[in-house]
């Protein structure tokens, strides 16, 4: 709860940042808090899982301390739900005075949560929400995953190459299917293909028949899609399949999201020839990733990391970096610490845009196969340190 005295949110959250920056000295012995907001209960608790696996694993390798002080994680449930993840910012910047705010699983919630960033004056590392105009909602926002569009563009680019030329979009109704369905038909049209039909379904739903119905009946040469990782992913995939669209050779092609790592494992073979793009992909051949699986297994029981526990190492990485360089003092100063770092992920390797704090990588289009019995997206094409097409015009 915020405290009586202040009379309005804004007035809480401002004077709450303020006190965080000018105290840094005085509290130097104190330690300093991050405020990481993913939902770990509820339909998306996945990202939750996922996002805190790579963020206690950054930990745990690179040691939570900077110039002495200890750095903490104050875990936060918002069960996916944005008034939720807005209050619990707000609750973290005014009682717990953290330095940094962290995770937000979906577009909404960091929407949100913009404002209480923007007022307090607090850093907001975006770990997972895509949607390519989150990181203008506030200039405290740095983005450590991806965006739709910039994952997308090269998809749409490979399927003209590839002899598609009709295609039936089907897209979750939200920002970031918007922004999907915009960059692969704006990029596929410029090349010559043809829209057959763009299809919005609402964002929970568990029942794709009829649009997939409808996508089967236009008869296009390839059906592209985004829905949210996690179970209305796989409910499409087992959809898709059911319906004999692999058989009726309609290709499917989608964002890394219709496949990611946590769920494909457990995906049936009818996965297997799936075309897609993302930023990571459990498979990707380099040593550090290697590493990183077997890590994230490890003190996950198991668990194969996606690409959101790729967006909560990599966040952990700019966060304490960042922290380093500004000697534990937060707001503006660690927002500038933070723009420009670029290193190697477990994705491949990075930069933090200074220009707009979105991250600049590789994006890979992928083959779902089997290896060792397994399945996973197999990398076989490189896009370059792509930048976020939403902006870079
Ligand atoms: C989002 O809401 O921004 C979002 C959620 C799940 C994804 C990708 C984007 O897989």
């Amino acid at each position: 709860m915020i405290p009586k005295r202040f009379a309005t949110r804004a007035a809480a959250l401002a004077m709450a940042g303020a006190a965080a920056l000018t105290s840094v000295a005085a509290l130097a012995a104190d330690p300093i808090k991050i405020g990481l907001v993913v939902p770990m209960s509820g339909p998306f608790s996945y990202m939750g899982r996922q996002i805190n696996a790579g963020v206690s694993l950054y930990m745990a390798e690179h040691g939570d301390t900077v110039d002495g002080r200890k750095v903490e994680i104050v875990l936060k449930d918002d069960a996916g739900v944005p008034a939720n993840t807005r209050r619990i910012a707000e609750e973290l910047v005014v009682n717990d005075k953290v330095t940094v705010l962290a995770g937000f699983g979906l577009s909404p919630q960091a929407f949100a949560t913009a404002p209480v960033a923007t007022q307090a004056k607090t850093p907001m590392v975006v770990m997972q929400a895509a949607t390519s105009s989150v990181t203008e909602k506030s200039p405290f926002i740095v983005r450590t995953s991806m965006t739709l569009p910039q994952v997308t563009v090269g998809l749409a680019e490979w399927a003209s190459k590839n002899n598609v030329k009709k295609v039936v979009s089907m897209v979750s109704d939200y920002a970031p299917g918007v922004d999907a369905e915009t960059a692969f038909n704006t990029r596929f049209t410029a090349d010559g293909g043809q829209i057959l039909a763009a299809l919005r379904m609402p964002p929970n739903a568990t029942d794709f028949s009829p649009y997939l119905q409808r996508a089967a009946d236009a008869k296009p040469d390839a059906v592209f899609v985004f829905v949210p990782a996690g179970d209305s992913a796989a409910i499409f995939m087992k959809q898709f399949a059911e319906r004999g669209m692999d058989k009726a050779n309609i290709k499917l092609l989608g964002t890394g999201d219709v496949v990611d790592d946590d769920a494909l494992g457990q995906m049936s073979d009818s996965a297997i020839g799936t075309i897609s793009s993302h930023h990571y992909s459990a498979a990707h051949p380099s040593e550090m990733n290697k590493k990183f699986v077997a890590a994230i297994e490890k003190a996950n029981k198991g668990m194969r990391p996606s690409f959101m526990a790729v967006g909560g190492y990599d966040g952990m990485h700019v966060i304490m970096e960042g922290l380093k360089a500004t000697h534990g003092a937060g707001g503006e100063a660690l927002v500038d610490a933070m723009k420009g770092q670029q290193f190697e992920s477990p994705r491949g390797p990075v930069l933090i845009d200074p220009k707009t704090r979105d991250i600049v990588q590789n994006v890979y289009i992928r083959k779902v196969e089997k290896v060792d019995g397994k399945l996973y997206n197999v990398e076989f094409e490189t896009k370059k340190d792509v930048k976020d097409p939403g902006k870079t015009p």
